[in-house]
């Protein structure tokens, strides 16, 4: 297995992945989104972030067969807290076949070692908190949870 940076060559892999797991890790207030309309916001978001400074998503392949077997999104975001400019895993993804051999904890590796490269003296994600499994993953890695996001619709009565 190796890691390169995505190109536009793998935009439709990028996109594909982001959709199958925002679909996997929807909040229950969200599970009648149609489809459609989940991929056109998707593509708008994607669009703005990734036009900023930064952004930068990374690949796992197989060296022999040339197949994808995850990305990773990197980009800064800044800590409201501090004012710094920090490190952000913005998603990491193993396709199902490939889960459980060790490809997302290289990822991961990958993306901290990119960040310690470009200066930036933290690295945080977020995940959701059902995600039971990849939060496992991250503490293993000494990754720390600080916050908890609360949300809740404001129906009209
Ligand atoms: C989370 C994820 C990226 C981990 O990648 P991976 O290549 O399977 O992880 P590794 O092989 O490096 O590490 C294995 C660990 O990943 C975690 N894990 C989470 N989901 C897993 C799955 N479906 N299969 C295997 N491991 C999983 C476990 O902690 C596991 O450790 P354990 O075997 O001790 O339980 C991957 O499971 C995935 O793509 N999940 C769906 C998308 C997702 O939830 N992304 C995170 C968004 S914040």
């Amino acid at each position: 297995m190796a890691i390169r940076v995505g190109t536009d060559d793998d935009a439709d892999f990028f996109f594909h992945v982001e959709e199958e797991t925002t679909i996997e890790s929807l909040p229950p207030d969200f599970h009648g989104i149609a489809r459609e309309e989940l991929r056109a916001r998707l593509l708008e978001t994607h669009e703005i972030l990734l036009d900023e400074e930064g952004h930068i998503f990374f690949i796992a392949f197989d060296l022999h067969t040339n197949q994808k077997m995850g990305l990773l999104w990197f980009g800064p975001r800044r800590n409201h807290i501090t004012g710094d400019q920090e490190a952000w895993i913005y998603n990491v993804t193993v396709l199902p076949e490939h889960r459980g051999c060790g490809v997302g904890q290289k990822l991961i590796e990958h993306a901290e070692n990119h960040a310690r490269e470009h200066g930036f003296r933290a690295i945080g994600l977020a995940v959701a908190t059902h995600n039971t499994g990849a939060q496992r993953l991250y503490e293993r890695m000494s990754f720390k949870s600080h916050n908890v996001l609360m949300r809740k619709p404001l129906d009209s009565e």
